[in-house]
């Protein structure tokens, strides 16, 4: 849940690392700190986001060709500059920036305290750097062979990086359940660390991604070796052309990555689709799926597991995938999953749906559904990220980097994901027609254009924001396969504008939420025409009847919901299946606006972090 990043090399490290920092702070922006090798340890930290951080070191030396970064998302100790990292030992030689939780810090840290070890913060990562500095003096050994000792004692999760001033020309880096990427200059003459490749993208485009249990000590000039933390044998790392680019990674014109992002969605969604549509012979192809097409086709049911607005795109996977491959589909949250002690068998098929492919929760569903004997099957975003390896296949959704905290080019990109693998089990198991497989196909190629349509309401949105930014409630209702919009949209609204707003199926509001309709809540209501259209008009109904204020996202050209609603957001007709993906536009917009409007950070906003790798 924090980001690290380092630099070993020929060049000044400090300007390499904040800015890595800064790029990296979607995963956390509690505190922020840097330890910079000058001949002696310099170590400066502070409470705040890397800003913070960095008008603080215009007052220290910044000198050094070695230094290691970290912006941290605090779970063991409150946020402040005394839990900052990195930590350094109690001699002061041995730096840690760590990225995980050490779940047995207690333990070692009373037997550390039994031994005369004294601790000045509350954190779990400080257990760790004593623990390798007591077992480097104890046996008299170099800190890369203390590391290795030191984490074979450690449960939990961990990427770090380790510096000693008595090997003052090399950098220890470990993972086990926490991503770590390490870039390699020209002829190994410098190395980049972090928790993913974009702090060192302008550097190099190769990289190593560490496994789980594996560590090297990097040394420039030197080629790196990567060992197996267990028994410190060499295994063979694999080097990764990088296929990101800087641009890719900047705001590119926009006042925020989120707004960035949004507009982002026509070209995310055509580079989801690039490749795998081929409209002329009506024909999908998604690699994971026509190499396990059998498992596919005699799977019993499908289980997709996710967290937040993954477990979003899930639930519309599963209206997908039972409407047109008539394949039992069953929704779990990661986190509920994992625990409770679900009925699994080798003829399931288990769908990981991830952004980041990190979160904690879906990784370790994962995990149990291998154990149970099920196939299991990423969505992920992130390229070589932890879930996408863990998985036995998958389909990356190519929506690029999403480094505003709140999703949004990320669930578009899924839902085309999810909607091309329904299609294809649909055709190759007979569920769908030659005819309606066509006609979904055309829809899907339209889609990009379809979004870009939709931005135009950006205008009207605004007055929209303008209107409602201070109520505190919001209602959002939707039917079929809007209903997940709903919860998208309430959801999108909570987490960046701290406004409460609830998401609910159109008919269950009768059902209790209804009671909170008066004049002063509004209630966004997606009323397409072809999901339901003629039961949500009733429901506007009922909830004009109660004064209820209606904001309305319908179709273009429509004149029955129009005639009730306060304010109508228009959006282009599309096919029922694929409604999700446009009706979520207008909902994105309206977050981000009332959000802004209301003065709150969007992509950083306050409690959460991009990628949750904690339970
Ligand atoms: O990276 P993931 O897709 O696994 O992340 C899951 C959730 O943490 C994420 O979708 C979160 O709910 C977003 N902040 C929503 O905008």
């Amino acid at each position: 849940m924090c980001g690290i990043v380092g630099y070993i090399g020929h060049r000044k490290a400090y300007p390499i690392v904040i800015n890595g920092l800064k790029r990296l702070e979607y995963r956390g922006y509690d505190s922020a700190g840097v330890a910079i090798a000058n001949g002696s340890m310099n170590v400066i930290k502070k409470q705040g986001k890397v800003i913070e951080l960095e008008n603080e070191a215009k007052n220290h030396n910044t000198h050094g060709t070695i230094c290691i970064g970290h912006t941290r998302w605090a779970t063991h100790g409150e946020p402040s500059d005394r839990n900052s990292h990195p930590h350094a030992s109690n001699s002061g030689k041995i730096v840690l920036i760590h990225n995980g939780i050490i779940e047995n810090y207690d333990t070692i840290k009373a037997e550390l305290i039994g031994r005369g070890y004294v601790f000045h913060s509350d954190t779990d990562t400080e257990v760790l750097v004593n623990l390798i500095e007591d077992i480097k003096i104890k046996n008299d050994i170099s800190i890369g062979r203390a590391v290795q000792l030191a984490l074979t004692q450690i449960i939990g999760a961990y990427a770090i990086a380790v510096y000693d001033t008595d090997r003052k020309e090399e950098l220890v880096v470990a993972k086990l359940g926490s991503p770590l990427a390490i870039g390699i200059g020209e002829n190994f003459s410098e190395y980049f660390i972090g928790s993913d490749a974009s702090p060192f993208i302008e550097y190099t485009k190769n990289a190593i991604y560490l496994e789980d249990g594996e560590m090297a000590v990097i040394k420039p000039n030197e080629e790196i070796k990567v060992r197996k933390i267990q028994d410190g044998t060499i295994t063979e790392s694999y080097i990764q052309e990088l296929e990101l680019n800087l641009e890719q990674i900047e705001k590119g014109g926009y006042d925020h990555f989120m707004i960035k992002e949004i507009h982002e969605q026509p070209e995310a969604v055509a580079d989801t689709l690039r490749g795998k549509v081929n409209l002329k012979d009506s024909k999908i192809s998604i690699s994971g799926i026509r190499d396990n097409i059998e498992r596919f086709k005699n799977a019993n049911r499908i289980i997709i597991v996710g967290c937040g607005t993954s477990w979003h795109a899930g639930l519309v996977a599963e209206y997908l995938f039972e409407d047109l491959a008539r394949i039992p589909v069953e929704v779990e949250y990661g986190s509920e999953f994992r625990y409770r002690n679900p009925i699994i068998t080798e003829k399931d098929i288990v769908i990981a749906i991830s952004q980041s492919g990190e979160t904690a929760d879906t990784l370790a569903a994962i995990k149990m559904a291998k154990e149970k004997g099920a196939f299991v099957y990423g969505v992920c975003n992130v390229v070589g990220s932890t879930i996408a390896r863990e998985t036995d296949a998958g389909t990356y959704t190519h929506a690029g980097p999403e480094i505003g905290v709140a999703s949004t080019k990320a669930f578009t990109t899924q839902i085309t994901v999810l909607a091309m693998m329904a299609i294809k089990l649909g055709q190759e198991n007979g569920a769908l027609s030659k005819s309606r497989v066509k006609e979904l196909l055309k829809d899907l190629q339209e889609i990009p254009k379809k979004i870009e349509e939709t931005l135009k309401s950006e205008e009207a949105i605004k007055e929209i924001a303008k209107v409602y930014k201070d109520s505190p409630n919001f209602l959002y209702l939707g039917r079929g396969y809007n209903f997940p919009s709903a919860l998208e949209g309430a959801l999108k609204l909570k987490e960046i504008s701290y406004i409460h707003a609830e998401g609910y199926p159109a008919a269950e509001m009768k059902h209790g939420p209804i009671a909170l309709i008066d004049e002063k809540m509004p209630v966004v209501v997606i009323a397409t025409k072809k999901g339901y259209y003629e039961k949500i008009l009733s429901n506007v109904q009922e909830l004009k009847a109660r004064k209820g204020k209606i904001i309305a996202v319908v179709n273009k050209g429509d004149t029955a919901i129009r005639a009730i609603a306060d304010h109508c957001i228009e959006m282009p007709q599309v096919a029922e299946e694929l409604s999700t993906i446009i009706s979520t536009i207008p909902l994105q917009l309206l977050s981000y606006h009332i959000a802004i409007m209301r003065g709150c950070n969007v992509d950083q906003p306050r409690n959460l972090a991009k990628s949750v790798t904690v339970e």
